[in-house]
């Protein structure tokens, strides 16, 4: 079976502040979307990585991998993506070529992933589970609110789920080819990761344990803390 990656990387970084499209924003030197894609194409599973890059930044990102030292086994494809996070992944899924098998889905904006996580994610998904996520329990209770329609302003609480019942879902998540093409095909509600959609065709989705490591560049605390990690990996 093999294994190819979309990497999500056209989004703003509108939370991260004013400048470059945060996939292309450096890491100790490095852009965050270079990191991600080393990440994964350290596993030996992965063979095809698809960069869906920010629709003015494809170009650039091109030639970044072309100057990349990638491993042998592991070609990639530049496509330009769109709008929506899902409408990117979408653009990454149309432009993957036949004879891969198994996909994996992985934020840009999660440069940090260990290769134990992504190989972690490959192993559940050829083990026969349709959707893999790894994910870790939650350290914050968290409760459901009746947003506010003014912002800041005081929000009641609805419901606390029981927190060890929750997990905080991350990136790489692992699929079977044809049920993410067909959730992708039939799901059109705005959704926030690629598993939600197959839940909604009513497929199992399961979880294996993340890696505090895969965290989320979000806000710019986040480029401090990724900063950090790489400091201590000495990259
Ligand atoms: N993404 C994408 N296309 C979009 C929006 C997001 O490919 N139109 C990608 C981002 O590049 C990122 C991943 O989806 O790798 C997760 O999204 P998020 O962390 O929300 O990144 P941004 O949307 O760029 O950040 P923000 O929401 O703060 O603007
Ligand atoms: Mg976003």
């Amino acid at each position: 079976s093999r294994t190819a990656a979309v990497i999500p990387a056209a989004g703003r970084g509108v939370r991260l502040g004013p400048g470059a499209p945060k996939a292309l924003r450096a890491l100790n030197g490095t852009p965050m979307l270079i990191h991600a894609v080393r990440a994964l194409a350290a596993s030996r599973a992965v063979s095809l990585v698809v960069v869906v890059a920010p629709p003015e930044g494809a170009a650039e990102v091109k030639s970044l991998l072309d100057a990349d030292v990638l491993p042998e086994r592991t070609d990639f494809l530049v496509v330009p993506g769109g709008q929506s996070r899902q409408e990117s992944v979408k653009l990454g899924l149309v432009a993957l070529p036949p004879g891969y098998d198994i996909v994996l889905v992985h934020d840009a904006a999660r440069p940090l992933v260990p290769v134990d996580t992504v190989d972690a994610v490959i192993e559940a998904v050829r083990a026969g589970a349709p959707a893999v996520v790894p994910a870790l329990p939650l350290a914050d209770t968290v409760k459901e609110v009746e947003p506010a329609e003014t912002p800041g302003a005081p929000e009641p609480v609805v419901a606390t789920p029981a927190r060890a019942r929750l997990r905080a879902v991350q990136t790489p998540q692992g699929f079977d080819r044809e049920v993410l093409l067909r959730a992708h095909e039939t799901v059109t509600d705005n959704v926030t990761d690629d598993a939600s959609m197959v839940e909604q065709l009513g497929e199992q989705v399961v979880v294996v344990p993340g890696h505090e490591e895969a965290f989320k560049v979000t806000r710019p605390l986040d480029l401090v803390l990724a900063e950090a990690v790489l400091a201590r990996r000495r990259l």
